[in-house]
Parts: structure tokens; sequence; C-alpha cells
């Protein structure tokens, strides 16, 4: 989809599509309003009828309007005057983009942005139009060769703004958003990859070529010779069990002086998790394919920072294996020698993702980072804690975590703050190594990320468990891109 910013009268609009907001009760917006009177009151006479009462969402399509110039006017639905939060415009930008994709109209205008959105600006309403439009747009298509619905005919869509200072904040809202988008697609398009095409070794190709986009992006890929030799010990050994080798990609962004110490995202890339020895059971197993959705949001991320040319410096690691039972996999009991030095009991080989983590974090030091964020599917734990909406933030640094909470809240890429106590550390005594990888039925989540916790001491460090927010599960299932627009958000403002 291509966007733009358009400056025109509405008495001389031409569009094959036109988006106009409707607030309760069957309130015309000032370019509905406008464009009524074009239309010689068209809407005010079908909004007379009561099919719509310009409710959060509500829709009515106009297929005719007795103006040659404008074929179509889709009317959103924004609540009460006043009262619009950005959930509920979220909400209407859903609806509005139902009606989009179900439109034969190759090109639409939307003044939707001129919504007064509670606490937002501009720049938001129409970043948000875009993230939404693009992500309802989107559709996994790679592998399937039958039974495909035609794709939508919508292709360009501008925004009608007036004024060269609002023109100029929405082309920048363009941008910025069509950057997101790109990063929220790559990261969807990786996870939705089943994991016998998407290995680690494909996800390092993948990111090698995304690499290429731009000069500012360098990718190195680190293969189990180089990962020995770093002594990432818990990390190989999560990958021992499968004929697929491990890699560490590693993505280096470097948008300002090479002196500027980086920001540092690292994410967990298991292409395939099965539990390994500590097999999980069959019902629904598919899933976790998605146990990669970390990485490919750090990814994502990257390729959209290397998009806006940020003038920051980012690191992307990818720490990338399968989690497989075999006879050369861990075994319960095993113990493992990390990079850090520290041994760890493996009491259940399917808490695997901090295992490759651990040795990502130590790794990210030799960066000398400015802050460090670890995004994983790391566990059932902290779908049982907090649901579906927000990840889970813990960190050991309140200005990270402001700074987090923050990005999330504008990208609304929600996040909600979890507990590193000291009382939690105590679950993950081992008696024969340093530690144990579990830390026992209670708090599995927050044990998850004391665990890491433990070899993030030298940075400002933040860990997101997204377990259940990367995808959704049920008849729609697939990946969601989520954490791509909060990370993007927390370097945008990094600025
Ligand atoms: N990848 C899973 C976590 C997960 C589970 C994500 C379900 C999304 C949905 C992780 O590797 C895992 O298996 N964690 C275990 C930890 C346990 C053994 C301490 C879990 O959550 O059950
Ligand atoms: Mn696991
Ligand atoms: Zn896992």
């Amino acid at each position: 989809m291509e966007y733009k910013a358009k400056s025109e009268q509405v008495e001389s609009l031409q569009s094959a599509c036109v988006l106009v907001g409707v607030y309760q009760k069957r309130k015309l917006t000032p370019t509905a309003s406008l464009l009524d009177d074009r239309l010689q009151g068209l809407l005010e006479s079908l909004l007379k009828r009561d099919d719509i009462e310009g409710k959060v969402g509500d829709l009515l399509i106009v297929n005719h309007t007795g103006d040659q110039a404008i074929e179509r006017v889709i009317l959103v639905g924004l609540g009460k005057s006043g009262e619009l939060t950005p959930k509920a415009y979220r909400s209407a930008l859903n609806a509005a983009a139902r009606a989009l994709k179900a439109t034969h109209a190759k090109h639409a205008l939307s003044a939707l942005h001129e919504a007064e959105v509670e606490g937002q600006t501009l720049s938001h309403n129409i970043r948000q139009f875009i993230e939404i439009v693009d992500s309802s747009l989107y559709r996994f298509t790679e592998l399937k060769t039958e039974s495909l619905a035609p794709a939508p005919k919508i292709n360009k869509m501008d925004f009608l703004v007036h004024g060269a200072k609002s023109i100029a904040t929405a082309e920048k809202a363009i941008e910025q958003a069509e950057a997101t988008s790109m990063g929220v697609r790559i990261a969807k398009e990786l996870a939705n990859l089943p994991g016998n095409v998407c290995t680690p070794t494909y996800l390092a190709d993948q990111a090698e070529k995304i690499g290429k986009r731009s000069k500012k992006l360098k990718t190195k890929i680190l293969d189990e010779r180089d990962l020995e030799a770093l002594g990432m010990g818990a990390f190989l050994s999560v990958s021992k069990g499968s004929v697929e080798p491990a890699r560490m990609i590693v993505m280096e962004y470097t948008g300002t002086s090479a002196k500027t110490k980086p920001y540092v995202l690292i994410g967990k890339g298991l292409t395939f998790d099965a539990g390994g020895i500590s097999i999980k059971p069959a019902a629904s197993m598919d899933e976790m394919k998605y146990d990669m959705c970390g990485g490919a949001s750090v990814i994502g991320a990257l390729a959209a920072v290397a998009e806006m040319q940020l003038p920051i410096n980012v690191v992307g690691l990818v720490p990338a294996s399968e989690n497989l039972p075999s006879g050369s996999a861990n075994k319960p009991g095993d113990i493992v020698t990390s990079m850090a030095g520290l041994t760890i009991e493996i009491l259940n080989t399917d808490a695997e993702g901090r295992l490759l983590l651990c040795d990502a974090l130590t790794f990210a030091k030799r960066y000398e980072p400015q802050a460090v964020i670890d995004v994983a599917t790391l566990t059932g734990a902290c779908i049982v804690a907090l649901g579906r909406h927000p990840s889970g933030l813990w960190s050991n640094n309140e200005e990270l975590a402001a700074a987090i909470t923050g990005a999330a809240d504008k990208s609304l890429d929600r996040v909600w703050r979890m507990p590193l106590w000291e009382e939690y550390q105590d679950q993950l005594k081992s008696n024969f190594a340093d530690l144990a990888n579990i830390g026992g039925p209670d708090g599995g989540s927050v044990t998850a990320a004391c665990f890491l916790s433990k070899f993030a001491k030298d940075f400002p460090w933040a860990h997101l468990d997204i377990a259940g927010t990367a995808w959704k599960t049920g008849a729609d299932k697939g990946a969601t891109g989520r954490p791509v627009p909060l990370l993007v958000q927390y370097l945008m403002d990094r600025v």
C-alpha cells in the first residue's frame, strides 16, 4: 500500500472512496460535514434513516453518491465527541480497515485522522491508521496454492491534511508508520513460517538478506564453532538434540558515531520448541513454531530502524536453535556451563529459552550497551499471570522500565511491569550447580526473569515475555508482529 499526504479542498475532491467520521449521535466530523455539503445533504439524509448512530466502529457504506467524482463514502462511527480514547479510535480504525478490505476501490482518501483522540496528536492518529490498515491487509500466502480468497484491491491511501505544518507532520508520520509496518510484516512472515522451513539457518539467511538493504546495517552469523569458541555452553546444549545447527544472528546498525554506545535487543529464536526430553503434550504443539517470535521482532525492529535511518546505534542478537528430544539432547539433571561461567542444572529441558538468552546476555556485554532489552516467548506462566493483552515487563532499572512503559502506551503495544524481587531468586537454587533452570510451579514467569537477571548485572536491562502477545491462537491463528511497534517506538524516543 502506498500512503500520501494530500492537501485539497473538499469541494474539488475526486476519489473512488472517501472515509470520514461520524460522532454519536449522527454528528458529522468537520470534513464529513463539508463532504455532505458537496453531496447536497446526502449523508445527513442517510443518517436520518437511523441505520447508524455513530457508535465506535459503526459503519455506513455509501456506494452511490450521485456525484461523478466521488464514487463511494465510508462513514465510520467515532462514538461520543470528546470521549474518543486511543483504544476506541483503534476499534474505529479496525472497522474502517474491514470496509477498505471489502471495497473494490483501488484508491481511497481518509480524513479519519481529524478525530479528536484523547491526549493524542495528528501524528499518532495517522500512524495508527497505517499500522492498523496494513496489519489487517496482511495475509500469509506463501505456502497456500489453493483456496486463496482474492486479494483486497485497495493499494493507495491518501490522508487529507491542510496547512504546511500538518502536511509535514503527516509526511513524517507516514514514514514512521510505514517503517514500523514493514518491521511488523517481517516479524509476522518469519513467525508464520513452519519449523521445517524456518530453521535457524533459514532465519539467519533472512536476517542477512534484510541486513543488505541498508549500508548502515551489518549482519554477521555465528555458527556452532564460533559459539563453542565463545564458551556458550548453555546455548549450545539446547541445540545438541537437533540435527539443525544453531546460529547466532548479530545485526549491528550504526546510525551515528561508532563511539556512541548502542542499545542491544536480544530475541529468543527457537524455530521449534518440542520441549526436548521434557517433551510437551501434543495438543497445540504446532504453535511452538512461534517460539522464535522474539527473534523475528528484533529482526523486524532493526529493519524499521534502518529504514528510518535513526541517528542511534542498535545491535540485534538472535540466538536461534531448535529444541527437540533425541539421543544427543539435554537430559534432566544435566549440568552445563554458561558463557558467564555459571553452571546450570537443567531440571527441565523445556525451560530452554533462558539457556539461549543467558549466553546472549553475556555476549551483549562486549558492546558496553546503554541498555539491553530481551524479547522472548519465555513462559506459559506469563499467559496465566497476565492473559494475552500486555507483554510482561521485568527490569533492573527504573529509568529503562519507565521508558519502555511510556513507549508501550504511545504505541498501544502494551506491557505490564512484574517484580524481580530477591525473594524469588531462592527458587532457583540447585544442590549440584550454581543455579537451576527452573524455579518450581510458583511464579514461573517471574523466576524465569530472575534467572535472566543473573546474567544482566552489568547494564540496564529489561525482559519482555511475549508468550501471550506474539501470536493469536484459535481460528485467527497467526503472528501479531508484537512487540515490533513497542521496540520501534522505544528506539524512536531515544533520538
Ligand atoms: N516456549 C515456551 C513457553 C511458551 C509456552 C510460550 C506456551 C507460549 C506458549 C518455553 O520454552 C517453555 O516451554 N517454558 C516452560 C517453562 C517451564 C518448563 C518452567 C513453560 O512455560 O511451561
Ligand atoms: Mn520450552
Ligand atoms: Zn521455548
